[in-house]
């Protein structure tokens, strides 16, 4: 970090909650490629702008086009892609948007690490585990990945030849082979509800 560097206050999540009418907080899908993370934060995103709330989505891939196209997949990359993103989600979150982050986001240190950025500053942070069983996640294969993983044409692919590692205790566990896109929706958005977050 540089140094010679001033913190200014200004307005806290909760105050601007209070003029906005509505409150920011992270929703982090996590979970193996093709396991349905970037269709569900899809539906859900709609689903959310159709009930005139904020919402936006911050999908993996499309990130790497921009913001974080100077990252690989080495371990040392991922950690900075998920720190980055933490980052990003929470200044969403803190403009009192609902941010929805479709990320692998494989080590739970980072994961760990995105609660804690959001936790320092109040802000709700709701971990979403799309869980999947490899095989069936290889079997959809919608971008043929495991295939060119399978044939060592993708180094260090998650769940391959790179480590996933599970949520332990998730805020939602979700498993996308027995759930629809629908339920999930409904599932994330009743949670919501319950803990007040929206109406
Ligand atoms: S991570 O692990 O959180 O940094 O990954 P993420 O930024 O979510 O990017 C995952 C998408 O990148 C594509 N892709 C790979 N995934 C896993 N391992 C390797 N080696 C890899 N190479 C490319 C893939 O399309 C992932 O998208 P999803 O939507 O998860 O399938």
């Amino acid at each position: 970090m540089a140094t010679n560097i001033t913190w200014h206050p200004g307005l806290t999540h909760d105050e601007r909650s209070k003029f906005r009418g509505q409150g920011g907080l992270t929703i982090w899908l996590t979970g193996l490629s093709a396991s349905g993370k970037s269709t569900i934060a899809t539906a859900l995103e709609q689903h959310l702008l159709h009930n005139s709330l904020a919402a936006y989505r911050l999908d993996g891939d499309n990130i790497r086009f921009g913001l974080n196209k100077d990252l690989g997949f080495s371990e040392k990359d991922r950690n900075e892609n998920i720190r980055r993103i933490a980052e990003v989600s929470k200044l969403f979150a803190d403009s009192t948007t609902i941010s929805i982050t479709s990320f692998i986001s494989p080590y739970r240190a980072d994961r760990d690490q995105a609660r804690a950025l959001h936790d320092k500053d109040n802000i709700p942070f709701i971990e979403v585990y799309v869980d999947v069983p490899v095989e069936v996640a290889e079997q959809r294969d919608p971008k043929g990945l495991y295939k060119k993983a399978r044939a060592g044409l993708i180094p260090e692919f998650t769940g391959i030849s790179a480590p996933y590692e599970e949520p332990i205790n998730p805020e939602i566990h979700l498993h996308s082979d027995t759930t629809s896109v629908e339920e999930a929706v409904q599932i994330i958005v009743d949670y919501l509800a319950e803990k007040g977050y929206i109406k």
